[in-house]
């Protein structure tokens, strides 16, 4: 059911995200980056939960998405949208390995690159900053402000935890001057939701 839905989501790229899955479910979890059990549920909780929030990302944009791991928002995002220039940041190898022969497998070099970095120690700006199961949010914001543009955003995905950290971050936000908003997102209007905290 859910493989249909992300048919109709991904269109014309379906056969690509699919090719990604096929190196999840495989590859993905040899190295170990996936959890065997994950597999029955990599089109919902990965794939459609990464591109949910989509919708919220200006044509063209620059995206980094922080703390990668096997590619998760990053890669669904970068293959559901090829206006998009998408940066993986990783600071472990191996990960970084992965990931490298991902984007390589699936042909998205041109727009996708894979930089072996902490968020922290990273010299570069973004229009958007993505974050899936990365941190808390004070610490994102920590590690994840001079990573924004000035007028960018930053994105992450979050569970039933988001309002309980935004409130938790409150001081933080302000000492930046930055501003926090909780959305509720989906893929298709078949997929399950998604809770997101932009951050501008
Ligand atoms: C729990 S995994 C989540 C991976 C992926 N975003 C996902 O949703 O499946 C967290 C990832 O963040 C990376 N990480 C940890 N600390 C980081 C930092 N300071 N900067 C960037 N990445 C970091 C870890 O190496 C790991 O791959």
């Amino acid at each position: 059911m859910t493989a249909e839905i992300a048919e109709e989501v991904f269109g014309e790229h379906f056969e690509t995200i699919s090719r990604y899955v096929d190196i999840l479910s495989s590859r993905g979890i040899e190295w170990g980056l996936i959890g065997p059990r994950e597999v029955d549920k990599l089109w919902d909780r990965h794939i459609l939960n990464s591109t949910a929030f989509s919708g919220l990302i200006t044509p063209g944009a620059t995206v980094v998405d922080v703390g990668s791991g096997a590619g998760l928002p990053g890669i669904p995002l970068a293959v559901l949208r090829p206006d998009l220039q998408v940066t993986l940041l990783e600071p472990l190898l191996r990960r970084c390995n992965f990931l490298s022969q991902a984007v390589d497998e699936l042909g998205i070099t041109s727009r996708v690159s894979v930089v072996r970095a902490r968020a922290e120690d990273h010299d570069a700006t973004y229009e958007v900053v993505t974050a899936r199961a990365l941190a808390p949010l004070g610490r994102l914001i920590e590690w994840c402000a001079a990573l924004m543009e000035p007028h960018g955003v930053l994105l992450a995905l979050k569970g039933r935890s988001a309002a309980g950290e935004v409130a938790a971050a409150a001081a933080d936000l302000a000492r930046r001057r930055l501003t926090a908003d909780i959305l509720t997102v989906r893929a298709h209007p078949r997929a399950e939701s998604t809770t997101v905290v932009r951050v501008a």
